[in-house]
């Protein structure tokens, strides 16, 4: 499995297709901060296009917005705050549930957003749901990761703090990691409880599930070798620690981002850097390769997801325009990190139109060489400025 993914993304990233596409995108398409003067007036309904935000290095740095993205996005809404233009956040973040994190946004960014329009790294799990739904799964990352798998519907989910806890040697420092102490257990009552019933210690971990970035890992090295040793001990045992090794259960990441812009002012490590540090060491450890897959942007698969996802909240009063057809002509999607969202707005092909901004992860005065975006701006302001600009244009009304 791992392995077909990273033949799609390498074939993709190579194709003479692709390396046309590049190289045939002109420098007079990049669009600079002078060239925008007023905000154009709302387009015209109905609205054939639709908009996917990044978040982090787009809309935020941490908590803080950027890039004038409050105002941005208020401009997809009419006076009375009802959405006029269809948009959704597609993020390789995560670890809290949509409808909370749909909760978080709103407060930060003064509107109102819907669960719907939330698409997360690890939003594609729901889909794992029917299969594990009874299954022993251990959950790893920041945030609520088992509030996350229990409201896609797994029943028996753990995260890999509380799984480790019940066995005694399993993490030597252990008793040095206060904070590791006090997090445990604390998250999910229910699955505890029914974890304790089932005695998850004789019960075979049936699937690990990478749901958001690993707690401390890039800022403690020491809590990075536990969590790799605990799931080495997990994946390497066919579920079973402490038993002979046998065949590895499925693991499966959120996503594969090596890096993310976050607060500080160079990028952080992401969870495709957790990937690699457990790959190289599980490999060196084990006879067997670690099998993984990894979810995310650039996945063409999330592409198709966020597009369905936008014709759900395609506003009400242009339903009588769709007539049960697919409304979009362009999707746009604006996004920080060249071979992330601009490689995965590229692969995904039809109808999407990439928009590059220099916000976060990408801060070159050009195009990206090797996935250069159909458009480069600043910020995602600018990019609103061109997208409304260009759709309010092409529908023939004046403005
Ligand atoms: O951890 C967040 C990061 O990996 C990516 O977030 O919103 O840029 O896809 P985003
Ligand atoms: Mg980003």
């Amino acid at each position: 499995m791992k392995m077909e993914f990273l033949q799609i993304l390498r074939k993709s990233a190579t194709s003479p297709q692709n390396r046309r596409r590049v190289s045939s995108i002109s420098p007079n398409r990049l669009f600079s901060s002078h060239q925008i003067h007023s905000h154009p007036p709302p387009p015209p309904y109905p609205a054939s296009f639709g908009i996917a935000f990044d978040i982090d290095g787009v809309i935020l740095r941490g908590d803080t917005p950027i890039g004038g993205s409050p105002q941005a996005l208020k401009r997809l809404y009419d006076d009375s705050g009802t959405l006029r233009i269809p948009y959704v956040f597609l993020t390789n973040g995560g670890g809290v549930p949509e409808s909370k994190r749909a909760m978080e946004l709103s407060k930060l960014l003064s509107i109102h957003i819907s669960p719907s329009q939330v698409i997360q790294g690890h939003s594609p799990f729901k889909q794992l749901a029917k299969r594990f739904e009874n299954e022993l799964i251990i959950a790893v990352g920041k945030g609520e990761p088992v509030s996350v798998m229990s409201e896609y519907g797994f029943k028996n989910v753990l995260s890999i703090d509380e799984y480790a806890s019940y066995f005694e040697h399993i993490d030597p420092l252990r008793h040095y990691k206060n904070w590791m102490n006090q997090q445990a257990g604390c998250e999910n009552s229910s699955s505890r409880e029914m974890a304790m019933r089932n005695d998850p210690c004789s019960q075979r971990v049936q699937a690990v599930f990478i749901v958001s970035d690993s707690v401390d890992w890039s800022r403690d090295i020491q809590a990075f070798l536990y969590l790799n040793i605990v799931l080495c001990d997990i994946l390497s045992t066919g579920g079973l620690p402490g038993r002979k090794i046998s065949s590895q259960p499925p693991l499966y990441f959120a996503s594969d981002d090596l890096s993310y812009q976050g607060l500080f002012p160079t990028e952080r490590l992401g969870m495709g850097a957790f990937r690699i540090a457990l790959e190289s060491i599980y490999n060196r450890m084990y006879p067997n390769v670690l099998e993984y897959t990894s979810y995310g942007k650039p996945n063409p698969s999330v592409f198709r997801n966020a597009e369905n996802a936008l014709v759900q909240v395609v506003p009400s009063s242009m339903n009588h325009c769709i007539n049960g057809q697919y409304p979009f002509k362009t999707l746009y999607m604006i996004g920080d990190n060249p071979s992330v969202d601009i490689r995965g707005a590229k692969q995904a092909g039809h109808p999407w139109f990439s928009i590059l901004t220099r916000s976060g992860v990408f801060k070159g005065k050009e195009n990206h060489t090797i996935y250069a975006a159909d458009l480069v701006v600043d910020t995602v302001e600018e990019a609103m400025d061109y997208i409304l600009r260009k759709e309010t244009c092409q529908s023939g009304r004046s403005t």
